[in-house]
C-alpha cells in the first residue's frame, strides 16, 4: 500500500520540522517552506523539502494531492507584527485561505492548523477552549480569524475535518533560526551557555505552561490519526502545569552545571504582557487521549545537548531584527 501523503506548510520551521522529522518514515511527508524564517537543514533526508510560498496557488497545485495538510506557515509571533503589520496579516490569512481552498479543490480529508494560546491574553487561568478570547496583539487576532474561517469552511464542507491547536509556550530543538523570536527557554539556554545572565522581566514570578515540542507533535498526531471524523475542533495543547521564570533559570543551571543568576530588568512590554499561563487540557485528553510525556527537566537537558551541537543554518535573517522579545 502506498504511504499516506502529508503536506506540512512551514515545514522547515521550529514546530514544522519536528513534526516532519517524526513522520518522515511512516508517511510521505512534503515540507513546504518559503524560508522566510525556517531552515531546511532542520529536516531529515526522509522528508521531501520544497522551497515555495503557501500563499501561491500555482506552487500548491504543483505538489500533487494529499491525505492531510498540517498548516504551520504564517507570521509566527506577536513582535514580528511590529515590523510590518500589513505583511503579517497578508501572509498569515492569505496562506491559510489558499491552503483551505487547495484542500477543498483536491479533496483533502483533514486540515490541521496552528492557532495560539496567546489569544487568551490575560484571561484568568486555567485556560479553556470555551473562554472568550481577549487578544492583546495582532498576531492573536490573525489566529482568531483563522479559527472562525476554519469553522465556516467546515460547516460549508462537512466532509473535511478542520482542527486548530492553541499551543502554549513551546520549547525544544530546532529554534535557532527564530533568534530573538525563539522561546524564552531557548534564549536563556543559548545565553547561559555563553556565560551570560538571563534577562528576566520584573521579579521573574510570571508563569508559562512550557510545553515540549514533542508533546505538540504528539497532540497533532493524535488528531491526524484519529479514526473517526472530528468535524471542526479547537484544542489546547499544553502540559496543565505552569512554571515561573526563576524556576526555569534554576533548571537550566542544573542542566549546565552552572549557577548563573538572572539580570532583572523593568518589563518593556507593559500592559499587554501575559502574567500567567496554564492550560486546561481536559478536552484533548478526553477526546484524543493526549498525555504530556516530556518533563521540563528532560526537555531542557535535550535542548542543552542539541545546543552544544547546533545545526548549521543556511541563513541568519533574524540577526538583523531589533524588536523587543515578547516573552
Ligand atoms: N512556537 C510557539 O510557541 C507557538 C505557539 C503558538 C502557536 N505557534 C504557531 O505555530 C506555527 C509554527 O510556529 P514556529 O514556532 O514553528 O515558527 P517558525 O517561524 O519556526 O515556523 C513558521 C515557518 O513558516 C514559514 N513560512 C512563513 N510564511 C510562509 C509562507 N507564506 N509560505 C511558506 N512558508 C512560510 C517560515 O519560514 C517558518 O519556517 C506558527 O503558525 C505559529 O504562529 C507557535
Amino acid at each position: 500500500m502506498p504511504k499516506k501523503r502529508i503536506l506540512v506548510t512551514g515545514g522547515a520551521g521550529f514546530i514544522g520540522s519536528n513534526f516532519c522529522n517524526t513522520h518522515g518514515d511512516a508517511y510521505d511527508v512534503v515540507a513546504l517552506d518559503n524560508l522566510f524564517l525556517g531552515d531546511s537543514s532542520h529536516l531529515r533526508p526522509a522528508v521531501t523539502f520544497v522551497q515555495g510560498d503557501a500563499t501561491d496557488r500555482t506552487t500548491l497545485e504543483s505538489l500533487g494531492t494529499f491525505d492531510t495538510i498540517v498548516h504551520f506557515a504564517g507570521t509566527s509571533s506577536a513582535p514580528m507584527f511590529t515590523e510590518d503589520i500589513v505583511q503579517g496579516y497578508r501572509n498569515s490569512i492569505l496562506s491559510y485561505i489558499e491552503v483551505l481552498e487547495f484542500a477543498k479543490r483536491t479533496g483533502v480529508k483533514k486540515v490541521l492548523f496552528a492557532s495560539t494560546s496567546s489569544l487568551y491574553g490575560n484571561t484568568p487561568p486555567p485556560l479553556t477552549e470555551a473562554q472568550q478570547p481577549l487578544p492583546t496583539n495582532h498576531y492573536s487576532v490573525t489566529k482568531i480569524a483563522m479559527e472562525h474561517i476554519g469553522e465556516c469552511y467546515q460547516r460549508m464542507h462537512p466532509s473535511m475535518d478542520i482542527i486548530g491547536f492553541r499551543f502554549m509556550s513551546v520549547y525544544g530543538p530546532h529554534e535557532e533560526h527564530k533568534g530573538i523570536y525563539a522561546n524564552l527557554i531557548s534564549q536563556f539556554v543559548w545565553g547561559m551557555m555563553r556565560g551570560e545572565k538571563p534577562v528576566v522581566y520584573g521579579d521573574g514570578m510570571q508563569t508559562r505552561d512550557f510545553t515540549n515540542v514533542m508533546d505538540v507533535v504528539q497532540g497533532i498526531t493524535r488528531a491526524m490519526e484519529h479514526p473517526s471524523p472530528l468535524g471542526y475542533q479547537i484544542f489546547n495543547i499544553g502540559t496543565g502545569t505552569s512554571t515561573n521564570l526563576l524556576e526555569i533559570v534554576r533548571a537550566i543551571n542544573a542542566a549546565l552545571g552552572t549557577s548563573i543568576q538572572p539580570n532583572h530588568i523593568e518589563n518593556p512590554v507593559k500592559e499587554t504582557y501575559i502574567r500567567s499561563q496554564l492550560a486546561d487540557i481536559s478536552k484533548i485528553r478526553n477526546m484524543l487521549g493526549f498525555k504530556p510525556s516530556v518533563s521540563l527537566e528532560a526537555g531542557i537537558r535535550v535542548l542543552v545537548e542539541q545546543s552544544q551541537n547546533p545545526v548549521k543554518l543556511s541563513h541568519d535573517r533574524r540577526a538583523q531584527a531589533n524588536a523587543i522579545p515578547g516573552y
